[in-house]
């Protein structure tokens, strides 16, 4: 069977009280579903008390970025050891956001992909495009260079132990959801492009939907072929919206 993951970035949001209870409600509402994983992304300051919560739960977590360093003088960052260290098994890379407010060109992601396995995590590497690139027809060509970076950089076998997540940039955050066949027409695209490398690595591969999920679209997209779950954002810092969207998977 296959297994859907709903994936909580929380982004630069949260506190020790609502981390709390988000997870205490989350926990409790995402018991004993084997055709789901649930995994969550705090900032890195909350891992060590979603840990203390989490360890013993099926629920995963993981930090929103990693430097590509292993350790060092690099002030103010972040290693994949250190992220290990408090239990996680996942990791963001390249999420738009990176890369467009904090200069995270391809090459730069594919270094933070490397590192993330080298340090014995799982790497989800966000790819999509703009509304300017897909008005100019361009999504292909955008999100097949995004990969090609980590495939230059990793290799395909690399992501027989990695997550690509489709974030076209003008659905994060705005309610615009890609239609249900919009993203499924990427996912595809996708999954054909490992196909001509690697036909298991492809058939195995998770590729995650992310803009602007929530209860109301979820099952919709999940229902996809190449849809293996969502990355979502807004809708996973409430656990009535976060549980709505795990609901859609029975
Ligand atoms: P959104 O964010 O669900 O708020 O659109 C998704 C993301 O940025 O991962």
């Amino acid at each position: 069977m296959r297994r859907i993951m709903v994936a909580g970035n929380w982004k630069m949001h949260g506190s020790q009280t609502m981390v709390r209870s988000l997870l205490e409600s989350v926990l409790a509402g995402t018991r004993d579903n084997a055709a789901l994983d649930v995994a969550v992304f705090p900032p890195f300051p909350y891992l060590p008390l979603v840990q203390s919560l989490a360890a013993g739960s099926p629920l995963a977590w993981g930090g929103q970025n990693l430097n590509p360093h292993a350790q060092g003088a690099h002030t103010g960052e972040v290693s994949g050891s250190m992220l290990t260290d408090f239990g996680c098994r996942y990791v963001l890379v390249g999420h738009s956001e990176r890369r467009a407010i904090y200069g995270e060109g391809n090459a730069d992601v594919a270094a933070r992909y490397q590192a993330a396995q080298e340090a014995g995590l799982v790497p989800v590497l966000c790819v999509g495009e703009t509304i300017e690139q897909r008005e100019a027809g361009k999504t292909e060509q955008i999100v097949a260079a995004q990969i090609d970076a980590v495939l230059a950089e990793s290799g395909v076998q690399s992501f027989g132990e990695a997550i690509v997540a489709y974030e076209p940039v003008w659905a994060i955050g705005t309610g615009l959801t890609a239609t249900p066949e919009q993203a499924q027409a990427v996912h595809a695209f996708i999954r054909d492009k490992f196909a001509a490398l690697d036909g298991t690595i492809a058939g195995q591969l998770r590729i995650l939907y992310g803009g602007s999920v929530k209860g109301s679209n979820a099952a919709d997209l999940f229902a996809r072929n190449d849809i293996d779950g969502g990355l979502v954002g807004g809708a996973s810092l409430t656990a009535e919206d976060f549980l709505a969207i795990c609901r859609c998977v029975i």
